[in-house]
Order: structure tokens, then sequence, then C-alpha cells
């Protein structure tokens, strides 16, 4: 059993992945699962935080002692964590945020029709809720986590997402359709806005998890 390093802290951690509808039946979307999210949230609660889980789309069951607001879009997205980061000694980034959405959303289903081409798809850009929360910092000494899930050059992404986004830490990891996604297993290396770099070698995302809260822990201090 882990000391309750985080009694009194208020943790806000997003995950799962953002739909974007193109209509009632139809979105855009990716491939995470929620898991690293949800192992985020059940190790802080069990550390003592309160934990507010905004989870998107994510089948899976409420953590025990966790506030879960379900959400489904990037903007819902960053309208629950910003509402809950207002009072959030930490904000950890799980979620696999859309960058773009379709520029309309149709009513009624999009038709097939026989004899014509498809219409091309147009995007907008979502809000960076990351970069958001990371220049707003609605409370003073929160500490911002992000996630980057890179397909190559892991590290060299990283620091420069690290960099674009000003949060205090980022947690790097590779993913694939098969990697990572899905999987009860990760790995990464979590880079400090200070230059740190810890490595965590691979097993549970609970361990992970745990990892990013000592590093949140020390931050908060
Ligand atoms: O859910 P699982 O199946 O367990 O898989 C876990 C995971 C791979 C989804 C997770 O470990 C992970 O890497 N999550 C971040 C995925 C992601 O969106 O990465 P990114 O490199 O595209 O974004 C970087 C950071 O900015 C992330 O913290 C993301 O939440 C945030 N972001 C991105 C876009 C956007 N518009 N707003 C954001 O806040």
């Amino acid at each position: 059993v882990r000391e309750p390093d985080l009694a009194g802290r208020h943790v806000v951690v997003s995950a799962g992945g953002t739909r974007e509808p193109l209509d009632p039946v139809r979105f855009l979307g990716n491939r995470s699962s929620g898991k690293q999210g949800y192992a985020l949230a059940r190790t802080a609660a069990a550390r003592g935080a309160r934990v507010t889980l905004v989870a998107a789309n994510a089948s899976l069951p409420d953590p025990a002692g966790v506030d879960v607001v379900p959400v489904g879009t990037a903007v819902e997205l960053r309208e629950a964590v910003l509402r809950a980061a207002a009072d959030a000694d930490a904000v950890v980034m799980a979620a696999a945020v859309a960058d773009f959405r379709p520029a309309t959303y149709a009513a009624g289903k999009i038709k097939k029709k026989d004899d014509q081409e498809p219409a091309p798809v147009t995007l907008v850009r979502n809000p960076d809720i990351l970069a958001e929360v990371s220049a707003e910092r609605a409370r003073s000494g929160q500490v911002v986590v992000g996630f980057a899930a890179e397909t190559d050059d892991v590290l060299a992404n990283g620091r420069a997402k690290l960099k674009r986004k000003g949060c205090d830490l980022l947690v790097v990891n590779e993913v694939g359709e098969r990697k990572t996604f899905g999987s009860e297993e990760n790995e990464a290396v979590v880079l400090g806005a200070d230059g740190s770099e810890t490595p965590v070698a691979h097993g549970p995302k609970e361990a992970l998890a745990d990892t990013v809260w000592d590093l949140v822990a020390e931050r908060l201090g």
C-alpha cells in the first residue's frame, strides 16, 4: 500500500479518444481505449487524491471513488477539463484528442449516390486543450502533464512537443495499430521541462501511472 502522498489534492485526468461526428451515424475517431487514463485515475485515487476523470468514449467501469465526466468530442472535452481544472493541483491529459473535426455536421445520414463521386470531407482545427491549460494555469503551482503518442522519432518529436505545448511533463509513448492502444501495458520516457528524462520500462499501465504521480508529487512539493 502506498503512502497517501496526494491526499488533499484535486487532480484532473482525461482519458479515451474523442469522436468527431460527420452525421448521426459516423465519426472520425482514434484507437484509444482509455486504459492508460483510467490507470492514472485509479492510482491517483489510491494515493489519496480527489480525482475528476474526463472520459471520452471509453467503455470501462467507473473507478471507485472517482468523479467521472463522460464526453464525446474535443470541444466537450475542453469544456469539462477547463471547468475541473479551475481548482486542480494537477491536470494530466492522457486522452487522444482529435486535432481536426469535420467542418460541417449533416443532421441526416449522408447518402451514397451511385452516379456521384464521394464528396470530400473538409476539416477545421480543434482547440489545443493541453496548450490552453498550460498557458492559463488556473491555479498557481498547478502541474500540467501531457502525453505524446508518436510513431517515429519518438524522443525528438516529444522534446519539440513539450516546448510547443508548454506543459511541465510530457509522457512520450510509441503507438501503432496494435501498440499501446488498447493493451494492458505501456513503456515511455517522461520528459521534464527542466530537461529531465525518466524512462519507464515495459509494464502495466498502472506502473507508468505511478511514475507520473511520483513526478507530479515532487513538483507539488
Ligand atoms: O487509451 P489507451 O488505449 O490506453 O492508449 C493510451 C494512449 C496511447 C492514448 C495514451 O498513452 C496517449 O499517448 N495519449 C495522448 C494521445 C494524443 O493525443 O497524443 P498527441 O501527441 O496527439 O497529443 C499530445 C498531447 O496534447 C496529449 O496530451 C493530448 O491529450 C493533447 N491534445 C492534443 C490535441 C488537442 N487538440 N488538444 C490536446 O489537448
